[in-house]
Formats: structure tokens, C-alpha cells, sequence
């Protein structure tokens, strides 16, 4: 019943220590062992090949190595196969530190901050009330639901856009196609932690963002694929939009010459919003294992036809 993990080799290092410490009955195998063992039953990865699952006849179970799995080519896997994705307390409270972040950055004007600095120029805003500005987030998953919870204790007034119907304590809910456009028009900042899949890529165009109120500011942190970049960029050129903070790009990297670089009310990170801390990255796997061979529901299980 061995693990085979694929990923980044220093990381793989730390999952070896933690499975050797806490799972010492689940043998723990990397793509740097060597060949894989024939009894691999689970596999740890970003983005496994079509030829090495081809390798694992005895292969179950695929747990993504992010919360993402839009990497993945479900056609690649048997339909046997139950593909996981990672639900882990690091990825959750780093994603939370960077929307929180990019929320009070936009809330309190840094980005024409940063550019008065660059012209040595003084000049001060008015600055809102939080209770008076209200921050949407469109995607309510474990990231979502976590972000609009670490934003409640400032008082800005919050909601939160899903696919499906879903009820947050102090949280104005919508769900479904028809509510994205009077959901989109109250955010005065958006935040996107949608999944990537065929319905959502591209939401982020300019059909949807005209729906927000003048003056609204865009967070990305979902996939690069969900925004058109050019139709943000002709929006905050015709001062529709305020600002843009994109943690993810299409492609990445982003080439050096590309607008988005160098827009003065861009701010792009390299995606490093959140990624999966190995200590419980490996603990939440060796907790799925375990659910898996009690024959219980593993947490995190991708419904392959809707994509997340
Ligand atoms: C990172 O983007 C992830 O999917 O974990």
C-alpha cells in the first residue's frame, strides 16, 4: 500500500520525516527511490503524467500536492482512480494572511500610495470606514469561507458568491449564474478563489467586472485563466476600476514585457498567495490513508465532472 510522492524533493524530504515519524506502516517512496513499486496504491503529485500512471496498476488514489487541480488531466486517470485534493491548515492560514493583506492594502489606498512615494509626492485620502465598504468573494470552498471569516472582525460588510447555495453567518450569500451580476454589483472589492474549471474560466472578463460599482477593486488569487487581462487592464484605464492585486497569471511567469508588469495600479505577485506547508500537508494525506483503509470518506474528493 505505498505512497509514492512526486513532487518537489526538499519538500519530499519533510513528507519522508513526518510519514517515517507518525506512519512508519505506510511505506513512503519519491520518484527518486527509483523505479515505482508495484504496489503503489497512492500517489502524491502536482501534475502526474499519463506515463507513470500507466506504471501503477495498482494505483487508487491521486491526492493533488496543492488545493488546485485544474493542473491535473482527469482523462489521465482510470475512472477508478478518486482523485483528493489538498484541504490543509497551512495552505488555508497562508491564503488567509494574503487576502486579508490585499483587502487592507486596497481598503487603504497603498496602491496610490506606492505610486505618490514614487513621484516623492504627499498626498493624502480620506479613508473610508470598513463597515462602509463591502469586500465579495466569489468562491466559498475552504479557502473562501476561511478569508470571510478572518475579514468579519474588521467590520467591512461581506459577501460571498458559490456555484451552489450556501449559508455564512454574517455573510450575504448568493449562488448561481443569475445571481453573479447583482451579487458583483454591491462588491467594492472583489476577491476570486474560485476553482479553474470550463464554467469558470474566464469570469473574470469584462461582462462580469463592468457589473462591479465604479471604483471597485479585483484580488486574483484563484488561477490566472479566471481573469482577461486585457479587459481588466481596459478597465482601469477607463478608471472603472481602481486596482488590481494578482497573485496568479496566465501564463506564469509572467513575461517580462507584459502589461500587467507594468501597470501603476497593478500589483502582481509571483503566485505565492499560499502554497501547502509539508508538515500538514503530509499529516492531512496520512489522515485521508487512514479514512481510506477504514473504508470512510476521505476529505477533499474532487467530483471529476464538475471539476473541483
Ligand atoms: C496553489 O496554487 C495550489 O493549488 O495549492
Amino acid at each position: 500500500m505505498t505512497l509514492l510522492y512526486t513532487s518537489d524533493p526538499t519538500r519530499g524530504a519533510i513528507w519522508r520525516a513526518i510519514f517515517a515519524a507518525e506512519a512508519p506502516d505506510i511505506p513512503f517512496v519519491t520518484a527518486q527511490d527509483g523505479g515505482p513499486p508495484a504496489d503503489t496504491r497512492y500517489l502524491a503529485a502536482w501534475a502526474p503524467t499519463p506515463a507513470l500512471i500507466a506504471q501503477l496498476p495498482a494505483l487508487e488514489v491521486v491526492f493533488s500536492i496543492g488545493a488546485g487541480i485544474d493542473q491535473m488531466d482527469p482523462a489521465a486517470l482510470p475512472p477508478h482512480v478518486r482523485l483528493v485534493r489538498m484541504i490543509e491548515p497551512g495552505i488555508t492560514q497562508g491564503m488567509v494572511e494574503y487576502g486579508v493583506m490585499a483587502t487592507l492594502m486596497l481598503h487603504r489606498d497603498m496602491i496610490h500610495y506606492r505610486a505618490a512615494q514614487g513621484e516623492r509626492r504627499w498626498a493624502p485620502r480620506p479613508s473610508l470606514p470598513a463597515a462602509s465598504r463591502r469586500v465579495g468573494v466569489l468562491g466559498l470552498g475552504e479557502l473562501g469561507r476561511a478569508l470571510l471569516a478572518a475579514l468579519r472582525p474588521f467590520g467591512f460588510a461581506l459577501s460571498g458568491w458559490s456555484r451552489s447555495p450556501r449559508a455564512i453567518e454574517g455573510v450575504d450569500t448568493h449562488a448561481g449564474d443569475a445571481a453573479l451580476p447583482s451579487f458583483l454589483a454591491a462588491c467594492d472589492i472583489l476577491i476570486c478563489l474560485l476553482p479553474l474549471t470550463e464554467d469558470t474560466r474566464g469570469i473574470l472578463d469584462r461582462r462580469n467586472l463592468s457589473c462591479l460599482p465604479p471604483g471597485a477593486a479585483v484580488v486574483n488569487v484563484g488561477r490566472g485563466g479566471h481573469l482577461v487581462a486585457d479587459d481588466l487592464i481596459a478597465l482601469l484605464d477607463e478608471a472603472h476600476l481602481s486596482a488590481a492585486v494578482l497573485d496568479v497569471t496566465d501564463p506564469e511567469p509572467l513575461p517580462a514585457d507584459h502589461p500587467l508588469f507594468a501597470h501603476p495600479r497593478v500589483l502582481v505577485t509571483p503566485h505565492i498567495a499560499s502554497a501547502t506547508r509539508p508538515e500538514s500537508g503530509a499529516r492531512a494525506v496520512i489522515a485521508n490513508i487512514r479514512r481510506h483503509l477504514a473504508g470512510e470518506e476521505m476529505t477533499g474528493i474532487v467530483a471529476r465532472t464538475r471539476g473541483y
